[in-house]
């Protein structure tokens, strides 16, 4: 049975009280909401991986308070500072060498030497850190491979059952993953693009290094970006400029394709920001929709639309077919 909580101090106290004792809480973060457990209990970093049925290759996001709770955990460098002092709390998650001496669950690393760091902004997500004292590893609370969830509800339909607690705490204003860098070399490579845009980050630190976040999706130092992730259940079409009858169209500004069976726009005013915090939602809602595909219009790729569409480019991505099912004897 998982357990619904608010956000008032009691349900955060039950939350922080669950998560000591190796349970499993998904709460909301200003990005995605997360699945956490405490990372230094191998028993409940495990169960995060048998929650999600993740890929015990595919590495965790380690959540702190602030830069200094970082300090032991990671080998810290002049440009990890200089971004975490730009934008943490906020979405962006560094990759670093791993001190010897970390207090951390290997399974948070899949096995590798680096980690992933990042400081969240939501409320919710600091009054735990705050409340546990501990660094906390989530991913994003959804099925592996599946559709990242932005509310409350997308949790339970994916892991209600699976997990001991979920904090309501609405919508997600950012609405997509963080931004995670690799400072292991330099420059700095973003490995997946996120919630911090290319923009800011290279403000900041100068050019980082090349390869796109498209390119970056089979590099080997990402082991979490296969090709297909964030699947609906229906097939996706992107670049639409028309739209036919038995088709949902994800929608985007105005004078795009008309005639679809049902349409949603994710900023009727173009807005990226607008459009970035209702992705996950709104494809969420037009995959349970009647219809035989759908399709999405195309998407600037400045700003958050880097990110944007490097969602949209892996929920488009062929998946592998299921395994034939085997002759019962
Ligand atoms: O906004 C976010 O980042 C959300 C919220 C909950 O914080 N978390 C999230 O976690 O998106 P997840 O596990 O769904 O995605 C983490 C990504 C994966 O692609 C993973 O492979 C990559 O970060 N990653 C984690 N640790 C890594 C590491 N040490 N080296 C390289 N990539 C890493
Ligand atoms: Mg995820």
């Amino acid at each position: 049975m998982t357990r619904r909580l608010g956000t008032e101090r009691g349900d955060l106290e039950a939350a922080a009280t669950i998560l000591r004792q190796g349970g499993l809480v998904a709460f909301p973060t200003e990005t995605v909401y997360g699945l956490g457990a405490i990372a230094t209990n191998d028993r409940a970093v495990a169960g995060i991986f048998a929650a999600k049925e993740r890929p015990q290759f595919n590495p965790l996001i380690v959540h702190v308070r602030a830069p200094a709770a970082a300090h032991s955990l990671a080998i810290w460098t002049p440009e990890a500072e200089i971004l975490a002092k730009a934008f943490w709390p906020g979405p962006l998650s560094l990759v670093l060498a791993r001190r010897a001496d970390a207090a951390l669950s290997p399974l948070v690393a899949a096995g590798g030497s680096t980690v992933a760091l990042r400081a969240p902004s939501h409320p919710v997500a600091r009054a735990l850190l705050d409340a546990t004292g501990l660094p906390i590893a989530a991913p994003s609370a959804n099925r592996a491979g599946r559709i990242s969830p932005t509310r409350a509800e997308h949790v339970l339909l994916a892991l209600d059952g699976r997990i001991d607690a979920v904090i309501d705490g609405g919508a997600c204003a950012v609405g997509l993953e963080s931004t995670v860098v690799d400072l292991t070399s330099l420059p700095p490579r973003i490995l997946r693009p996120g919630g911090t845009t290319r923009e800011q980050i290279e403000a900041v630190v100068g050019p980082l290094a090349g390869a796109g976040p498209l390119e970056g999706a089979s590099s080997p130092r990402s082991p979490g970006l296969l090709a297909s992730h964030y699947a609906p259940r229906h097939p996706l079409r992107l670049d639409a400029v028309a739209v036919a009858a038995d088709e949902a169209l994800l929608a985007f500004g105005r004078g795009g394709p008309s005639g679809a069976a049902s349409t949603l726009n994710l900023s009727p005013d173009g807005d990226l920001v607008e459009a970035a915090a209702n992705l996950f939602a709104m494809l969420h809602i037009l995959d349970c929709e009647p219809v035989r595909a759908l399709a999405v219009v195309p998407i600037p790729f400045f700003g958050l639309g880097e990110a944007i569409n490097e969602r949209l480019a892996r929920a488009a991505a062929t998946r592998p077919e299921c395994a034939p099912r085997k002759s019962m004897r």
